[in-house]
């Protein structure tokens, strides 16, 4: 490896055994903390949208397609994270394993996967939000509850248009103060939430898988409208694409690596039993929905209410709203905790301002940074429509996901003695098949979200040249010494 190009995989555990990021998160928090990421939007809210515009029954092909490619990508992961425990996912890996240019792209790339989920799930949070407040009696203006242009039917019939979503953008703020506060507080908070929402869809499968008629289920695979993407097998794709997004989650434990009390063997566990936990889960949360409701009537805010409703058994439709609430507001808290530790990771490398590495002296928390991209957050929440959101999430993630299927096969040439205390099995497969599988699932979304990322990562390069590729030289300079200790 290059000195000048990339750090060592030593110096990046030197720094992570002087982090000042307190070490609170045991194997239990951390798989509380995946199942906590990946329990969201995706299967509260767009397993309705998709079915209902994409994939119809055939939903649960798109589902095993999503959580196979998610399984090769997670293997890769584990293997990643604990090898290199230090805060900052996929970006950290790239640093070690391909170079700084690389590293910014992927962590520029993965400001799509956690910012910007954020403000897809604070969009899923204010539907659920809206309709228990219908239930309640009062009603939020249709126009405060939607991004601008977007339909908003209203309760005495007929249609307007979005203004700003307002419910959005506020929870967003709330958890941004929580997350302020602090990790081990979150952390806790998270694990509660992550059981509450668990158990709803548990109890939701139970009491639905009575009520499910063969006939929604046929047929199975809708015949295609004649448009890429709207049912039949490419549909199915799309599908797959977009419910991709329920998956994202489970990477956000290798952000956590500094905060974990033996990360080696702890990252692994917490990456590969939540994952594996979400797709049996996700899968019969969608056998049932679709089972109860004919998949045309599913394009709604609220699919999982709408699907108990349906049942008659009308009394937990409440629960189910609440019980969402609290659960997409703990992914919410994991996404915002990730992307503040991915700034963290490249602050101190230079590629970012040192705002974002700024620790709070009482809280131990990156505060700043927690602070400036909540309210960026907050904004992304309150303007931007939910499919535009996720399907631009899903392609940054599909991209980040993949790029780290193909570092550690890199990795294993030019470093094949470095200490693997996980090695991912099959290989090469194992990474060859997920990236396979995640360049098919963005080849399913549409060429709109292609442009977004073009867009996007064209930006990056501009902001890479404008700050970061001076600021990273003095960074490293500072670093030599450590590296030399290291060696
Ligand atoms: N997987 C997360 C969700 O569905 C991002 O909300």
């Amino acid at each position: 490896m290059s000195l000048l190009t990339r750090k060592s995989v030593a110096e990046l555990r030197l720094e992570a055994d002087k982090g000042t990021l307190r070490r609170s998160l045991g194997k239990l928090n951390l798989t509380a903390l995946g199942v906590g990421s990946i329990i969201g939007t995706g299967i509260f809210v767009l397993t309705g949208t998709a079915a209902s515009q994409n994939a119809g029954p055939a939903l649960v092909i798109s589902m095993v397609i999503a959580g196979i490619a998610c399984a090769f990508a997670g293997l890769c992961y584990a293997e990643l994270a604990a090898m290199i425990p230090v805060a900052g996912s996929a970006y950290t890996y790239a640093y070690a394993t391909v170079g700084e240019v690389f590293a910014w792209i992927i962590g520029w790339d993965l400001i799509l996967e956690y910012a910007l989920s954020m403000s897809t799930i604070a969009v899923g949070w204010s539907g659920y939000f809206v309709s228990l407040m219908r239930d309640l009696g009062w009603t939020v203006p249709a126009a405060l509850t939607a991004s601008p242009g977007v339909p908003v039917a209203l309760a005495q019939g007929g249609v307007i248009a979005g203004v700003f979503n307002v419910p959005a953008a506020v929870i967003v703020l709330l958890v941004t103060a929580l997350l302020v506060i602090g990790i081990r507080e979150s952390a806790n908070t998270n694990t509660l939430l992550v059981v509450i929402k668990s158990v709803v869809l548990v109890i939701f499968v139970a009491v639905g898988i009575a009520y499910v008629r063969r006939d929604n289920l046929t047929p199975f695979i809708p015949p295609n409208t004649g448009e890429f993407g709207h049912f039949g097998w490419s549909g199915v794709l799309r599908g797959s694409a977009v419910m991709f997004f329920a998956y994202i989650g489970f990477d956000a434990v290798s952000t956590a690596a500094q905060e974990a009390k033996n990360p080696q063997r702890d990252l692994p566990f917490g990456i590969l039993v939540s994952l594996a936990l979400c797709t049996v889960l996700y899968i019969a949360v969608a056998i049932v929905l679709i089972g109860i409701v004919p998949y045309t009537k599913l394009n709604v805010a609220d699919p999982i209410a709408v699907g108990i409703e349906a049942t008659g058994l009308t009394w937990f439709s409440p629960i189910v709203k609440v019980s969402a609430l609290f659960g997409l507001f703990s992914t919410m808290l994991v996404q915002l905790l990730g992307q503040t530790r991915i700034f963290f990771s490249m602050s101190r490398d230079g590629l970012l301002p040192p705002l974002f590495g700024r620790v709070h002296p009482r809280f131990r928390t990156p505060h700043l940074s927690t602070i400036l991209t909540g309210c960026v957050v907050s904004v992304a929440a309150g303007l931007l429509p939910l499919t535009t959101l996720s399907q631009l999430v899903s392609m940054g993630t599909l991209l980040a996901f993949t790029l780290a299927c193909i570092g550690i096969v890199i990795l294993r040439r030019t470093s094949p003695s470095l200490e693997r205390p996980f090695r991912t099995p099959g290989m090469p497969w194992v990474p060859v098949l997920g990236a396979l599988a995640c360049v098919v699932q963005m080849v399913g979304l549409p060429w709109a979200t292609w442009a977004r990322l073009i867009i996007w990562l064209v930006l990056g390069m501009v902001v890479y040249v404008a700050y970061g590729r001076h600021h990273a030289v003095s960074a490293r300079e500072r670093h030599i010494p450590q590296h030399a200790a290291a060696d």
